[in-house]
Order: C-alpha cells, then structure tokens, then sequence
C-alpha cells in the first residue's frame, strides 16, 4: 500500500535527521519540519489517513499514530541526550588547566636600552627632548660650529634630500648627529638646560659588524653657572656603571669636536681592549653664541654615545647588523 509506504518513508528520515542534529537549536528545526503542527510534514500524512478506503482506515489511522508517537518519543528522549553532553563537558572543563598563552612581541632590543637610558638619565635629572630627524645646515652643522669648509659638511658624507622644503628654505639632511637637539632646545629656551635626547642618525657608512648607515644616539646637555668637567666625567661614569654594572671601566680620551671645547672621546673597556662609545665636552662659547646664551654668565657640558654600542655589550650581540635584520629568532631571546 503506498500510503504505509509514505508513512515508512516519513519515520525512517524523521528519526535520521533527529540523529543528526548536534544541539537543541538544530533539534527544534528537526521538530518544526517533520511535526510542526501548522506546515510539518506530519501534516501531509494526515492528509493520506482522509484518501485511505474505509477498508485500509483501521490499519491506516493505526499506523499513522504509531509514527507520530515514535518520532515525537524518539525527539523528546533526544532533547535530554543533549542536554545531559552539555553538562557532561561543562562538567569535565577543567578551569584550573593553564591556557594556551596567545603569543605576544616585545620591545625591540634597542628600544628597550633606549627606555631604560631614559630613566636612568631622569634620575639624574635630565629631561627627555625629542628632534626632527631631517634637519636644515644651521641645526646639523652652523650652529654647532662645524664651519662651510669642514670635512663632515662634504655632501659625500651626509644624506642630503630634495624636498619641497629643501627648495625653499636651503638644503636639508637626514641628522646625522643629535647634537641637533642642543641646539634646538637652547634657542627655545633660557637657561638652565638639563635634557638628553636619543634618536636615529644617517651617515653613508660602509656597513660592516659595528658600522651601520642608520644608528641610535643619545645626547645629553647641561648648561648653568660654574658647571665642570669634573661633572661631566661623574654623570657618564655614574651612568655608564648603573647601565652595565659597577665594575664597568670608562676612560676619557682627549679629542676635538668642533661644539665642544676642551672635547674628549669615551671609551668603555670591551673584554681586554677599549670600545669607543662616544663624544664629549665643554660646550664651546661660539655654540653659546649661536642660540644667544653669554658665554662669560653659563658654561656646559655635552655629550654624544652611541646606543648601538651599549646594546651589544649588554646583550653580547658581536654584529650591529643582527639588530636591523628582523629575525625573529634573534629578537626573540632579548
Ligand atoms: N655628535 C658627535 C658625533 O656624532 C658626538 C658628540 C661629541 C656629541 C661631543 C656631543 C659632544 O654632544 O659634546 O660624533
């Protein structure tokens, strides 16, 4: 009869999709489609039981009370199966297993020596300043006493760059010193200065383990009545050893610089030989000149390190090319 094969064919795909559904959304759509009393497909057998003869009726309505009885049975023993599996695994999530920890960058090695030279210089007082790294000639150079002439000026030397600004107020470079921010900040402000700025600098170097075309320095400036070299000498010594530790060895080399005067070269002891690690000195009266400070009232003193040279004796980097290449596997260990 195929009214009783309708009615098999209904149970047998009622009860596979009341299996396959995962949740208790998936399982009301189940009993929508198949029981729903308003268009589910229960509907449509109900309609067979009317076309059945009086003959088949019995067997027919029978039949046809059987099916709804077993898929509505089937879905409601369904619902607490789910239920009972969702309490079962909130039941066995165990809170106290540690989680996956997501994976997190860090400070890159040179950013975070440069944080930590910012506080230890603001524990000597120094404020932090910041400069452009394209400057104009009056701030890389003119005011700072290096004269048209001097070899550092050689455009061979320097990175000029053509800009709309460089057409229109004289040539500009990228820095390739911070003792740009000297001046910067002495013709904003009077007397007394007492500030250190780190940033990036440019020189066409030849790249090689300790040389790079861009590297980090940090400046420092103190400008008052009466101040010594005596001072200068305790601020980088007291610095140098609260960076790299007490017994860190530092030594002054007399030198020249054209902003300073008397001028000396720092160097720190590197395993049994010396690492220059930068510039020093008295501020020379003519850059004094220059931002209008008087010279007879406030002396100073000044000086340039290079970051990049800290950085690789306090993490044992032997190349400075290691820091610019971004490997994740060397970045990652600092
Ligand atoms: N600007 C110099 C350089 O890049 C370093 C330097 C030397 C800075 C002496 C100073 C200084 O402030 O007093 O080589």
């Amino acid at each position: 009869m195929d009214i009783l094969q309708a009615f098999n064919e209904f149970e047998v795909a009622a009860l596979a999709a009341i299996e396959a559904a995962s949740d208790g959304a998936a399982l009301e759509k189940v009993r929508i489609e198949y029981l729903g009393q308003k268009s589910g497909r229960i509907r449509d057998l109900q309609k067979l039981v009317g076309q059945a003869t009086p003959a088949e009726k019995p067997q027919v309505g029978k039949r046809f009370n059987d099916v709804r009885t077993v898929v509505a049975a089937r879905l409601e023993a369904r619902v607490e199966e789910l239920k009972t599996a969702a309490l079962k695994a909130a039941a066995d999530f165990d809170v106290t297993l540690p989680g996956e920890r997501p994976v997190i960058g860090r400070l890159h090695p040179i950013t975070q020596v440069m944080n930590e030279f910012r506080e230890l210089m603001g524990r000597f007082g120094f404020t932090v300043v910041d400069g452009p790294e394209i400057e104009d000639e009056r701030h890389n150079f003119e005011a700072l006493n290096i004269p048209e002439d001097h070899p550092a000026r050689d455009p061979l030397d320097n990175f000029y760059v053509a800009c709309a600004s460089s057409l229109a107020g004289g040539p500009v470079l990228l820095r390739s010193q911070t003792s740009t921010v000297q001046i910067r900040t002495m013709e904003k402000t009077p007397p007394p200065v007492r500030i250190v700025s780190l940033g990036r600098v440019y020189r066409p170097d030849t790249i090689d383990a300790t040389h790079s075309c861009m590297f980090h320095q940090m400046e420092g400036l103190l400008v008052d009545r009466r101040v010594t070299m005596a001072q200068l000498k305790t601020v980088l010594s007291q610095f140098a050893r609260s960076f790299l530790g007490p017994e860190v060895e530092i030594r002054f080399r007399p030198s020249f610089f054209p902003f300073t005067e008397p001028s000396v070269e720092v160097d720190m002891k590197w395993g049994d030989s010396w690492m220059e690690i930068g510039g020093a000195g008295m501020v020379d009266p003519a850059v004094f000149a220059a931002v209008g400070y008087d010279p007879e009232e406030y002396t100073g003193f000044a000086f340039g390190l290079g970051i990049e040279r800290f950085c690789m004796k306090h993490f044992g980097v032997d190349d400075i090319r290691r820091f610019y290449e971004n490997d994740l596997r060397f970045l990652s260990q600092f």
